[in-house]
């Protein structure tokens, strides 16, 4: 892993001045396109019981797969749109589960206990996915709520939650309406979600809300890069083909300014290049760290 740089409380990177525009209408076309592929894909899939999306509220099937973000987010453009009710992405789901198996062998689980060693207490994990993160939750962590709204990786975290080292409650929900009231936790965990939820502001006030006053925020996420070219292409790819690819993951959203923005204090940000090749890859740029929810002042 290439780490480029240690730093804390940077100021938001400075926006790159290309037609942003032209790029939207062309990602318009593309992402139409990607969707009448994955919607004929997923249609034989349905009817082979691959991806069974017949038991959620709204609309059926594989059109509500292709429901992305930035469509419900059109769509209520000028009042505040819902939270997303479900999370649902049974393709992605499968693919990424053997993934996620590869990728600890392969050296993440490793960081997964770096990244998890600042954990204590009552935790929330966002996101848990197929549940790696709980092998690696130390002794002084007593007790883990983890939210994971897509049904599938939830059958897999439930499986994993039965051999933690700690006790792991593995629930549905969303993390921009947290099942959890004001102030819960001592920490909340956030590893390789915030680049998926369909709304990230509003992800990070509610899991500002769950922590306690002096409460931890645990992240490690991939993130917008420093600079162009990469930053062009991540927006390229954000507006076309990713998000319908893999599960609603966008590349290019800059999640540590998002965190301070939220009201959390930058307490440790780690930078990192994953993996670390030669020509970096759109999703190569990881940030990693601990924020804090404030004390009240006296
Ligand atoms: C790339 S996976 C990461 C899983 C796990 N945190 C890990 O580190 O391996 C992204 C996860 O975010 C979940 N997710 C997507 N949208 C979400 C939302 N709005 N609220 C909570 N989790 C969400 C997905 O279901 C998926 O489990």
């Amino acid at each position: 892993m290439g780490r480029e740089r240690e730093s804390s409380g940077r100021p938001a990177e400075a926006r790159t001045s290309y037609d942003h525009q032209v790029l939207d209408r062309l990602g318009a076309h593309v992402q139409a396109f990607i969707r009448r592929l994955v919607v004929v894909f997923l249609a034989t899939a349905d009817a082979r019981g691959e991806a069974d999306c017949s038991s959620r509220a709204g609309p059926p099937g594989f059109v509500a797969v292709l429901d992305l973000p930035s469509r419900r987010a059109a769509r209520h453009a000028g009042g505040v749109p819902p939270a997303p009710a479900a999370v649902h992405h049974p393709v992605f789901a499968r693919v990424f589960g053997r993934l996620a198996a590869a990728g600890e062998r392969s050296g993440l689980a490793e960081l997964r206990g770096r990244v998890l060693a600042d954990t204590a207490g009552r935790v929330l994990e966002v996101g848990a996915g197929s549940g790696s993160n709980f092998a690696h939750y130390p002794p002084a962590v007593t007790q883990v709520v983890a939210v994971e709204p897509e049904p599938y990786l939830r059958g897999l975290a439930e499986q994993a939650a039965r051999r933690a080292p700690v006790p792991v409650d593995v629930v549905d929900g969303v993390a921009e309406a947290l099942p959890a009231g004001e102030g819960e936790f001592d920490t909340v965990v956030s590893t390789l979600v915030l680049c998926s939820v369909a709304d990230q502001p509003r992800a990070l006030r509610e899991l500002h809300r769950v922590l306690r006053p002096g409460g931890r925020l645990v992240f490690w996420e991939h993130v917008r890069a420093e600079r162009p070219p990469l930053t062009i292409v991540q927006d390229a790819l954000d507006r076309t083909v990713w998000p319908v690819l893999c599960g609603g993951c966008h590349v290019g959203r800059d999640t540590a300014t998002a965190i301070t923005a939220a009201g959390f204090t930058m307490e440790r940000l780690e930078r990192h290049r994953l993996p670390d090749t030669r020509i970096p890859l759109p999703m190569a740029p990881h940030v990693l760290g601990t924020a804090r929810r404030a004390e009240p002042a006296r």
